[in-house]
């Protein structure tokens, strides 16, 4: 049985995966969803991190639990991390599912945008985000209450932390043609934030990639639509040898 690393989105941690440590437990093991550093309660960084960095965090977490290599899921900005672990320590990874995210970089605005955020953070705290929140669930979900109350257990620092390490992070479209391990490219159909259109150029640039769209869920698909989400990770975990 493959081991399962989950990466998780902005700005939540590793419990956005506990029904997925649960559910997936009898098709890999083991089953680790580290937070990224500074995330659910885990010490901030002291200095401002990049995504690199988040992923040799990683790397440290796969390296202390003794996973050799792993199937690496990472949704939205766990991609972002996903695609840094496979330019950084590719030999460590066995697999990647690419869930609600996307291979480009951010264009000068949208960097600006995020750096703005994280200074509205650091000043206002994590409340600011959910003023007017990005369209993590599709309207009136009924996962919000609890999606709201996750948000609300980070630590302003490292959203703010992460927002300007997520503006600095590379564009990962000419890595694409390099991925030659089981891909799985997983999208919301209602995925308002990194819609289908950057999940196609996804897998049409990994060679045997494949693209499944969950239905009724929007950006946070495991959440929003969790049996559905599993059955596409255990049809790619199926695929590793
Ligand atoms: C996420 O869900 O991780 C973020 O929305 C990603 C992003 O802002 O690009």
């Amino acid at each position: 049985m493959p081991a399962l690393v989950l990466l998780h989105a902005f700005p939540l941690d590793r419990s956005m995966w506990d029904r997925q440590v649960r559910t997936l437990a009898d098709a890999a093991s083991p089953i680790v969803a580290p937070s990224f550093p500074g995330f659910g309660r885990s010490e901030l960084p002291s200095r401002q991190p990049s995504l690199d960095d988040y992923a040799d965090a990683v790397v440290g977490v796969m390296d202390a639990a003794r996973i050799d290599t792993a199937a690496i899921a990472g949704l939205s900005m766990g991609g972002y991390v996903a695609f840094a672990l496979w330019r950084r320590h590719r030999k460590r990874v066995a697999a990647l599912a690419l869930c609600d995210t996307k291979a480009e970089g951010d264009t000068p605005e949208a960097a600006q945008n995020r750096h703005r955020l994280a200074d509205t953070i650091r000043e206002h705290g994590v409340e600011a985000l959910l003023k007017a929140p990005p369209k993590w669930l599709r309207d009136g979900s009924p996962a919000w209450p609890a999606l709201k109350e996750l948000i609300r257990a980070q630590t302003k620092d490292a959203v703010a932390q992460a927002s300007v390490a997520m503006a600095g992070r590379p564009d990962s479209t000419p890595d694409l043609a390099t991925i030659d391990v089981p891909t799985a490219v997983i999208v919301g159909e209602a995925d308002a934030i990194t819609p289908l259109a950057n999940s196609k150029t996804i897998a049409d640039g990994i060679k045997g990639a494949t693209l499944a769209v969950i239905p009724d869920a929007g950006h946070i698909s495991n959440i929003e639509a969790p049996e559905a989400f599993d059955r596409a990770i255990r049809d790619w975990l199926r695929r590793i040898r």
